[in-house]
């Protein structure tokens, strides 16, 4: 009851050739989904992917196909290419929006008003509002739309929902989380797109765990306060190198989240991650505690070929690998793949299911199954997962704010309040 849909991916960037491609072309070559092209601003990443050694060693003989093509000068800009793209597709196939975070608004209305399903990486957009109107015009259209969440397919992710629903930890109550991405970070793409007026550490990796005590817990975050230190990129933006958030959530419980793009190039690594949550109990208390850094495996290599060009390595079998399958090349593997096929096979069963109906048939069909995935709340939708937008919302407010409280206000019209404001 599956079908093969064609993707397109607008995007070529880090997220891109860490995870999305590769994940998509072991779901092409495995029968799950059919052609496949990408679409970036200019060409220069689209090269990288095409003549990536890695791919071919693990992909052999799959391509994809490139907009703008390959020829065009690396200087020449494309920002309205992937429209015409998305313009030229079949109806109900997806699309993959892999792109800055403040473009995927845009990208994604259009891939809705094209009629096409949607994967989109985190966050799904910047405000609440823009999450609810995406919400609204899928489900109109019987279109699904998934976030790529992957730490909700982390095992010890699926493995905490399970045991707090079982109410083998007790109730939330305090909590922290670190990521800090890699130092070289800086010198990448994102100097020119992580700049203080459009995201921030919290912003762009905090969400992540703040969504993971939601997902595990259910509840809701109702106050959010984050501080920021700026720093200056290569090419000379400013940007926050690092944050410290605070979230309260609407049982009292408070969860403390430290970000950065500053994890040493030397260090084993790959970044630094971890969670840990205290739970009230009658009489005694619970607790997890997940290291997401050192997840038991260490390589020491002849050459700097670690994250950052390091020798000594932790390395993690758990996000994203290749490794040697039964098949030719190397298979992708990680709750990273599990993520991103989730929604796309997603899209193709509900496609499936709904082969041969007539269209008023099908579409009834497409918004019943929808309903059925916001309410099973694994893969995050506009739907099972807006508390996002409204932290991001709340955020960004509270950074630009130097990190004053701001109130998450829910009920008919949820919204973001600055504290100071209110009085
Ligand atoms: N942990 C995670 O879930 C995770 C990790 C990394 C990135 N991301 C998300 O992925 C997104 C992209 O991040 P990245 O690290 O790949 O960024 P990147 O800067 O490496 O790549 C951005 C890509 O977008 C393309 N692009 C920009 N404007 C475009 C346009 N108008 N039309 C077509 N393409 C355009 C660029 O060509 C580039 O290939 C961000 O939203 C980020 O938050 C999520």
């Amino acid at each position: 009851m599956m079908k093969k849909l064609d993707v397109v991916i607008i995007g070529g960037g880090m997220i891109t050739y860490d995870l999305i491609l590769p994940t998509i072309y072991h779901l092409q070559r495995t029968g799950v989904t059919g052609s496949i092209k990408i679409c970036a601003l200019d060409s220069a990443p689209l090269k990288t992917l095409k003549n990536s050694k890695e791919f071919a060693e693990a992909f052999p003989g799959q391509s994809f196909e490139a907009y703008p093509s390959l020829s065009e000068p690396e200087e020449n800009k494309f920002p309205e290419l992937y429209k015409e793209v998305i313009a030229g597709m079949k109806p109900r196939q997806i699309i993959v929006v892999a792109m800055p975070d403040q473009l995927h608004y845009p990208v994604v209305k259009e891939a809705l008003n094209n009629n096409q399903h949607v994967l989109c990486v985190k966050p799904l957009v910047l405000k609440y509002e823009q999450a609810v109107e995406i919400e609204k015009i899928a489900y109109e259209k019987g279109l699904f739309v998934g976030v790529e969440y992957h730490k909700r397919f982390d095992r010890r992710s699926l493995m905490a929902k399970r045991e707090y629903e079982l109410k083998h930890f007790g109730e939330f109550i305090m909590g922290e989380a670190k990521l800090i991405e890699p130092y070289f970070y800086r010198s990448s793409n994102f100097q020119n797109w992580f700049t203080c007026d459009k995201t921030d550490p919290f912003v762009y990796i905090g969400c992540h765990y703040v969504d993971l005590v939601y997902f595990i817990t259910g509840l809701k975050p109702v106050e959010v306060s984050v501080s920021g230190i700026k720093g200056k990129f290569p090419n000379g933006k400013e940007g926050y190198m690092w944050a410290t958030g605070r979230v309260r959530f609407e049982n009292g419980a408070l969860f403390s989240v430290i970000n950065g793009l500053g994890y040493p190039d030397q260090g084993a690594g790959s970044n630094e991650q971890n969670l840990q949550m205290f739970f009230e109990g009658p009489g005694k208390n619970g607790m997890l505690k997940h290291n997401d850094q050192f997840r038991g495996v260490e390589h020491s290599y002849l050459e700097g070929i670690g994250c950052g060009g390091s020798h000594f390595n932790y390395v993690s079998p758990d996000f994203y690998r290749i490794i040697p399958w039964e098949g030719e090349g190397y298979k992708p593997i990680g709750y990273g793949p599990e993520s991103v096929s989730a929604t796309i096979i997603m899209a193709g069963q509900i496609e499936g299911e709904v082969d041969g109906m007539n269209d008023s048939e099908s579409l009834a069909k497409r918004k019943e199954l929808i309903k059925k995935v916001d309410k099973k709340g694994i893969i995050a939708t506009p739907a099972n997962s807006y508390i996002n937008e409204l932290v991001v919302e709340a955020a960004r407010l509270s950074i630009l704010n130097d990190g004053d409280v701001v109130n998450i206000i829910y009920g008919k019209n949820p919204h973001v309040e600055l504290r100071s404001k209110k009085k």
